[in-house]
């Protein structure tokens, strides 16, 4: 299948990505803080609760996972990447391999994973990935994000995305700019626009098909310090504003990072979205704002498996119901 249309099923409407990919380390510690042991088993069997949630394909399309779980098995003897395409659900691997300090520019960070990453591609592809993942972190606050910065990043994500369309695999193109710090909501549009206008130049050189690519962005919301409220209509109007002004047409679809929003604050500003008229379905592909209920509740206790993906589902159809207009509780 062409890059263009599995990036078209990967946005199709009504459906968003669900992001299970969290690092060994980032897993650990989110599995710790809940209470439960971080073990790879624990690991394992959580992303297991996560994607086998009956009825998961009707409100995502595909599902984000990490290396260590990409090839790991679930209960019934399945890899997770079979079990997926099993349920329906396009397999996705996460390949950057984390931000590290840039040097040249104290405070912020390049994300690395270039290396090896042709060969990478091939055996991900060849073990079931339809789709990949790399995520640009770009911080604003005292004259931040320099050009440096917005430019190493946007020259990485543009190899990424080359090397992922020749190995056949969709690259979903994630520059996240954070909501960490005091700034305003016009400063988090300024440095969205500076970020997305590098992005899409390096895309251009790299001859990268807009078509057969997925753009994840951070909404344009005020610094989570700042002291500024926005509602979802502000929310929604800033954030489709900054995005037309500089997002191609051709690109396949929009799938919003959740950033750390508070859960039904994200599906509020998704759903406020949708009333615009834009050149390409504009979706979720959260993390947080879909998993951390289903986490609270599961507890790692085998018998709240159900009450995990009870939860998961929940949030799941609120964030479905977001695209197609319905109720958001
Ligand atoms: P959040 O929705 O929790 O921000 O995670 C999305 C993601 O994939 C970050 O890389």
């Amino acid at each position: 299948m062409s890059v263009q249309a599995t990036a078209a099923e990967m946005v199709a409407p009504g459906k968003g990505i669900l992001a299970a990919d969290e690092s060994i380390a980032t897993m650990s510690a989110r599995l710790e803080k809940a209470g439960v042991a971080p073990t790879e088993e624990n690991r394992r069997a959580y992303r297991e609760l996560l994607v086998t949630t009956p009825g998961l394909a009707d409100g995502i399309s595909g599902v984000i996972l990490c290396d260590e779980t990409f090839r790991q098995s679930t209960s019934d003897g399945q890899t997770f990447p079979a079990a997926l395409a099993g349920a329906g659900l396009l397999p996705g691997i996460k390949v950057d391999t984390g931000a590290k300090p840039l040097a040249g520019a104290p405070g912020e960070k390049v994300t690395e994973g270039l290396d090896g990453l042709r060969e990478r591609l091939t055996e991900y592809a060849g073990l079931g990935a339809r789709f990949a993942k790399w995520r640009a972190v770009i911080v604003i606050g005292d004259g931040r994000p320099g050009s440096w910065a917005r430019r190493a990043n946007a020259h990485a994500l543009a190899r990424y995305a080359g090397l992922c369309q020749e190995a056949g695999v969709v690259p979903i193109v994630e520059p996240e700019v954070l909501m960490d710090g005091e700034h305003s909501m016009a400063a988090c549009a300024a440095a969205t626009t500076a970020t997305l206008v590098d992005v899409f130049a390096e895309l251009r050189e790299a001859g990268v098909a807009l078509a057969g690519a997925v753009l994840k962005p951070n909404m344009v919301v005020p610094g989570k310090s700042s002291g500024e409220l926005a509602d979802p209509e502000q929310v929604a109007k800033a954030t489709v504003a900054t995005l037309r002004g500089v997002v191609p047409e051709e690109v396949a679809g929009i799938a919003f990072l959740s950033g750390g929003q508070p859960v039904t604050q994200a599906t509020e500003n998704l759903a406020a979205m949708q009333g615009f008229d834009v050149p390409w379905p504009l979706t979720f592909s959260f993390g947080r704002a879909l998993v951390d209920p289903a986490l609270a509740a599961w507890q790692g206790q085998p018998e709240r498996v159900e009450a995990g993906q009870d939860a998961l589902a929940d949030r799941v159809r609120c964030n479905s119901a977001a695209l197609n207009g319905g109720e958001l509780a």
